[in-house]
């Protein structure tokens, strides 16, 4: 068996940094990539588990349903790059019909990748996995040196593009070009604009998990950088906004308050809201031209249930 992991330690800086300055900003404003300490990825998990979320189940489906179809567009492969590969479960399928030699993972969580990067490997003794703890958004480019060389697939599945505003995502998958290089590929999976319906209850599940989901950011806040966050003073609000083509979900003061983060104050009003995140659902034929405005030309496309994977090159 052949596994490494580097961690790449800016995570901790930058989340004081960018807590800071959202809390500051106008709307407040905090990046989702911050949701995802161990409680968030839990609970991360059990959303994907619930009757209202289909995302994830859907993209499953589609790919137990088109695998050889699409490992057949995709032809031969020397290097999986997974950013965002969490628990690795996704990319087993891939790596079961692609045999590639290499898989790198790329994950903001870097304890539970490289948990979960070492059981793959331990699964695939000839496959060689490197785990990279990193804010790929951040770090991207210092993945380079650990990709070997060769032919180089790009997987960024579960509609995780869709935190990006349309300019950033551009930017991202252009990043993604550059990284793994003029011969390389994209396999990417994406939510679908559907009924507004659907879309409000994925976020509005019945159990309270989303909600619990996205009021722990404020508790990690208040683990991690001695805040004193209240979260009971705060109400998830989620919502389908069809002109932008998003979820947006908020953290919206049932009261005004004044909370304490690293020895700064903020103050809310009632009513105010911190914005967490922003889910984007594209249409497919829009989600081409944003790939293509990153230098990506569209080779396959697999739609289900309102979820699409396209493959680029
Ligand atoms: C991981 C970004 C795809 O946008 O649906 C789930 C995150 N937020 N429920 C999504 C999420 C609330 C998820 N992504």
């Amino acid at each position: 068996m052949s596994f490494a992991f580097r961690h790449f330690p800016a995570v901790h800086d930058d989340l004081r940094a960018d807590v800071l300055a959202g809390l500051a900003a106008s709307p407040k404003a905090i990046p989702p990539k911050y949701f995802y300490d161990e409680a968030g990825c839990r609970l991360f998990e059990s959303i994907c588990a619930q009757p209202e979320y289909a995302l994830s189940r859907t993209e499953h489906a589609l790919m137990r349903e088109h695998l050889d179809a699409i490992a057949g567009a995709i032809g031969k492969v020397d290097c999986i790059v997974e950013p965002g590969a969490g628990d690795c479960a996704k990319v087993r399928r891939l790596v079961d019909v692609l045999t590639p030699a290499h898989l790198v993972c790329l994950d903001i969580a870097g304890a539970p990748l490289a948990a979960a990067a070492e059981a793959l490997a331990r699964d695939y003794p000839r496959l060689a996995v490197t785990a990279l703890g990193m804010d790929f958004v951040h770090d991207l480019e210092a993945a380079a040196p650990h990709l070997p060389p060769g032919k180089r697939l790009v997987y960024y599945p579960g509609s995780s593009i869709g935190n990006f505003p349309p300019d950033a995502a551009t930017a991202l998958l252009a990043r993604f070009r550059r990284l793994a290089g003029p011969a390389s590929q994209l396999l990417i999976g994406f939510d679908l604009r559907k009924d507004p319906l659907l879309l409000h209850a994925a976020y509005n599940d019945a159990a309270g998990v989303t909600a619990a989901f996205n009021l722990n950011l404020l508790e990690r806040i208040n683990r991690e950088l001695d805040a004193d966050f209240d979260a009971s003073a705060f109400r998830h609000y989620a919502f389908y906004n069809p002109a932008a083509g998003r979820i947006e979900m908020h953290l919206v003061s049932l009261a005004e308050q004044t909370v304490t983060v690293a020895g700064q104050c903020f103050d809310f009003y009632r009513g105010e809201t911190l914005l967490t995140e922003y889910s984007y659902k594209f249409v497919p034929r829009e989600f081409d031209a944003l790939a293509q405005d990153a230098g990506w030309q569209p080779q396959a496309a697999w739609e289900r249930d309102g979820f699409a994977v396209h493959l680029y090159a």
